[in-house]
């Protein structure tokens, strides 16, 4: 790996002029290993932590020249001029960053895409499953600023509940599972049960990422009980930003690209769970 060169000029260089930064360096401060094949990695990046918003996310760039598209992750959280991502290592370019230290450069674009819609003062209910949970944390971390919101999280694991602790600084309220027990649905109706949904009257509100056969179940069920319910869609990308058209995604609006017009899809525009 490259060792890092602080330069931020190519971004401030752009902003000075009015324009979007283009990929640049950035330092990695701290790369962990959360849980065997997951992988927290922190980047100090001052525009992408001042002005990501929740589910927006950064495009990572290989060193392979044999892979020149970068590989898109949600923001999981920011600390100062930090910026953290959680990825499970799936492929050739999450083998690449798994394999990153400290010290080491990476080249980043961001933040892209169009956020979740949190202007409402609402109860949040952050739903997620496996990897889709990095974007709500962000999203908790975001809301946890906002004194007209309140959040909890619903999040399900395959095993191991590898980022709660991430999440419970900054949620209201955090329940989670794994696969021995059940899954994000199991949690929605025992917390329907138990009250839990609806907070001081406010407007319950489903933000959701995760697996395509549970955000579609998640849709159903907000659909049933009549609930707002935006989506943050993982649909395989190439450029990132609109350019390239492989990630379209079907919608009553017709065909619409996941990283320019998403990832956020509200349930009714999916056409799910109608
Ligand atoms: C908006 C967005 C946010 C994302 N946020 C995160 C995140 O926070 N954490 C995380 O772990 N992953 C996230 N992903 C998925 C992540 O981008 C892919 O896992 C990564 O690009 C795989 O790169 P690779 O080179 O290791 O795998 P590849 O060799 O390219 O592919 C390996 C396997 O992963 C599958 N895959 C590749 N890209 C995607 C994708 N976009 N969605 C679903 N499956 C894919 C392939 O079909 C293949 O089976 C996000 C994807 C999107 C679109
Ligand atoms: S990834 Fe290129 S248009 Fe969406």
């Amino acid at each position: 790996m490259t060792a890092f060169t602080p330069t931020y000029d190519v971004v401030d260089e752009a902003v000075a002029a009015g324009y979007f930064p283009p990929r640049h360096p950035v330092e990695i401060t701290d790369a962990v290993e959360l849980t065997p094949g997951v992988v927290r990695l922190t980047f100090r990046d001052p525009y992408i932590a001042k002005h990501a918003r929740p589910a927006q996310f950064v495009n990572l760039f290989t060193y392979d020249p044999l892979m020149p598209m970068p590989r898109p992750f949600g923001v999981s959280e920011t600390d100062g001029d930090l910026v953290s991502v959680i990825f499970a290592v799936v492929g050739k370019g999450t083998e690449e960053f798994a394999g990153l230290d400290a010290g080491d450069s990476i080249q980043v674009l961001g933040p892209l895409g169009r956020p979740f819609d949190t202007k409402q003062a609402a109860h949040y209910v952050l739903v997620a499953g496996g990897l889709g949970v990095p974007p709500l944390i962000y999203t908790a971390q975001r809301l946890a600023a906002d004194p007209a919101a309140r959040t909890t999280a619903v999040f399900g694991y395959r095993n191991e509940h590898f980022a709660d602790r991430f999440i419970e600084p900054y949620a209201d309220a955090t329940v989670s599972i794994d696969e021995s027990e059940g899954n994000v649905i199991t949690l929605l109706d025992r917390l329907e049960a138990d009250g839990g949904l609806t907070v001081d009257g406010l407007d319950t509100v489903i933000l959701s990422c995760g697996p395509l056969p549970m955000m579609k179940a998640v849709a159903a069920w907000a659909a049933k009980r009549d609930l707002a319910c935006q989506l943050s869609m993982e649909q395989r990308m190439g450029c990132g930003y609109g350019t390239c058209v492989l990630c379209t995604v079907d919608t009553v609006d017709g065909r619409l690209k996941v990283c320019a017009d998403g990832p956020v899809f509200t349930r009714e525009r999916l056409g799910w769970g109608e």
